[in-house]
């Protein structure tokens, strides 16, 4: 059966991907940012997942105004990239696993989670970043990828709780699938940042270094918050931390922290790393 090794939440902004590009990883602004993603290297080197699901927003390059569906996930065997003017490189196109995604868009809509079906989906900063900061050193991605995008750009944007219940759905559909298939979840976006408006630039560190530690100990404590409680925090873009709250419903109750690293601010964001493992797993 196919069993989640974990989870794994990081922010997702366009300029990590320039300085990627740019190979300004020891640079000083952003040293302390990218040494960060050390040990989450390593441990996907060590655990060695199969698939990596990827919960994030499309920012305008797959959806724009005219159609943005609340929840979507990708149903295709490849993602392709493409420019969306952020001065990024093209990334290599993602293998996807569309049966593996079938499955699972069955399971979320039988659970009443009506997910949008995407059999062709440009993939954005958003999910390349994320991508690109765990296996950009290797020739090849070495998993198959799939894109799960949650509406976070027009509002009304769905609940931190019915985030939190997409992702225990989520998990009962990965536990029900019969091929042995290690599943890791990305989190991705936040934390707290603004891009416009009066508070443009507004980053709250009390504020995401609280919401790390309740996504690990107590997210039904996020889950009680509305959304507006959220951007009067953390932003209007911080409302993307809700995308976390996918990614941990998917895991165990109780789980382990295997990395914890927070840095701000990169751009104009407050950007949170966590690592999680299911505490049945750790205990196996
Ligand atoms: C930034 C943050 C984002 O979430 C995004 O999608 C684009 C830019 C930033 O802080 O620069
Ligand atoms: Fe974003």
């Amino acid at each position: 059966m196919a069993k989640i090794v974990g989870g794994v939440t990081t922010s997702h902004i366009p300029a990590i991907g320039n300085a990627m590009s740019k190979k300004l990883e020891q640079d000083p602004y952003w040293k302390r940012f990218f040494d960060g993603y050390e040990p989450v290297k390593a441990w996907l080197d060590e655990v060695k997942p199969d698939i990596a699901i990827v919960v994030y927003n499309d920012h305008g390059l797959n959806f724009f105004l005219n159609q943005i569906p609340t929840f979507a996930l990708g149903c295709a065997d490849h993602y392709e990239n493409a420019d969306e003017g952020w001065g990024l490189q093209t990334l290599a196109s993602f293998e996807g696993d569309a049966q593996f995604s079938w499955h699972l868009v069955e399971s979320l809509i039988r659970q009443d989670f009506d997910m949008a079906m995407c059999q062709e989906m440009l993939v954005d900063h958003g999910f390349i970043t994320p991508m690109a900061l765990m296996w950009r050193h290797l020739p090849k991605w070495p998993v198959k990828a799939i894109p799960l995008a949650v509406n976070t750009v027009q509002h009304p944007v769905a609940s931190a709780r019915r985030c939190y219940q997409l992702g225990k759905a989520l998990r009962r559909a990965i536990e029900s699938y019969p091929e042995d298939l290690k599943v890791v979840i990305f989190g991705t976006g936040g934390m707290s940042h603004q891009l416009q408006g009066e508070r443009a630039g507004i980053i709250d560190v009390d504020f995401d270094l609280l919401c790390m530690e309740k996504i690990i100990n107590d997210p039904e404590w996020l889950t009680q918050l509305s959304n507006t409680e959220i951007m009067e925090k953390a932003g209007t873009e911080g409302i993307e931390t809700i995308m976390w709250l996918v990614m941990r419903g998917a895991l165990h109750p109780n789980v382990k922290v295997v990395h914890k690293h927070y840095h701000a601010p990169i751009s104009n964001t407050g950007a949170g790393v966590l690592v999680l493992e299911n505490a049945e797993m750790t205990a196996a």
